[in-house]
């Protein structure tokens, strides 16, 4: 257990990461701290989902150390960790033959830790949380909408009261209205609920909008990391200036 990284909620040391010969990541270094909501912005297949996957244990790095609160990955039970980090994919994937209720509760249930009285009551104030009606409970997936769906796959992920949630293009496949609410619905929620958020998007300007602090990369390579607005008014030359300019053009306008 190392002290000094406690700050740190996730640590990445000199990661290096093939497919089939290919490499993706090749020295790559990233230290997320406890509480951060980290927007990650990148062209397609420059490893963003790779950098996720490699958090929780779901890929394994050729070499180099992750580090979860201190503890090395390598060390740690899988199933354990993914306990204390939510995952939220662009299609959920909600158990289809079981009510909302159900899903939510999914893993305290298979955990069994708590009274169920406990769990339907943290169902009905998650439900809240991610801004849905408590009638809704008592549906099945098949009978929300997508922007339903992608809220209540949020309540699961938040379910076992993760320190960590993992967010991979969440709101990519909703439509522009239903998008800004579910972006507002986070922010509140990491305010709330202090989590750490490593948030993986390819719109830079729901990156600019969420992160407290902003994550370029391009070809496996971290191009620039820093708050939002420090990125907005000292881009770095090349990729990142030119990423932003559609914003600029966008938020000026
Ligand atoms: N299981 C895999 N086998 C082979 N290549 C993969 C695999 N997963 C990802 N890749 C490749 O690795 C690169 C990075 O992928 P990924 O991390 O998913 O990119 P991103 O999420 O930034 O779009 C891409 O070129 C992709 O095709
Ligand atoms: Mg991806």
């Amino acid at each position: 257990m190392e002290k000094q990284t406690c700050d740190q909620c996730i640590r990445l040391e000199n990661i290096f990461k093939a497919y089939e010969g290919k490499e993706i990541l090749s020295d790559f270094n990233l230290a997320i701290r406890r509480g951060e909501f980290l927007t990650v912005i990148g062209s397609s297949g420059c490893g963003k989902t790779t950098v996720l996957k490699l958090i929780n244990g779901l890929i394994r790095p050729d070499s180099g150390r992750i580090l979860i609160n201190g503890q090395d990955l390598a060390d740690l039970d899988l199933i354990r960790l993914r306990r204390n980090i939510g995952y939220v994919i662009q299609e959920v994937g909600l158990f289809p033959h079981m009510t909302v209720a159900r899903n939510i509760s999914y893993v305290p249930d298979l955990i069994g830790k708590e009274t169920k009285g406990d769990i339907r009551s943290r169902t009905r104030d998650l439900i809240q949380l991610v801004g849905l009606e408590p009638e809704l409970l008592l549906r099945y997936p098949s009978e929300l909408s997508g922007g339903q769906r992608q809220r209540v796959g949020l309540a699961r992920a938040l379910a076992a009261s993760p320190d960590i949630l993992l967010m991979d293009e969440p709101f990519g496949a909703v439509d522009e209205i239903t998008r800004k609410q579910l972006q507002q619905e986070i922010k509140g929620i990491h305010q709330k609920l202090g989590v750490t958020i490593f948030f993986v998007t390819h719109d830079i300007r729901e990156a600019m909008k969420l992160g407290t602090r902003v994550l370029i990369m391009d070809q496996g390579k971290i191009m620039q990391e820093d708050t939002p607005s420090y990125v907005r008014d000292h881009p770095r030359e090349g990729f990142v200036q030119d990423l932003l300019e559609s914003y600029l053009d966008n938020s000026c306008s």
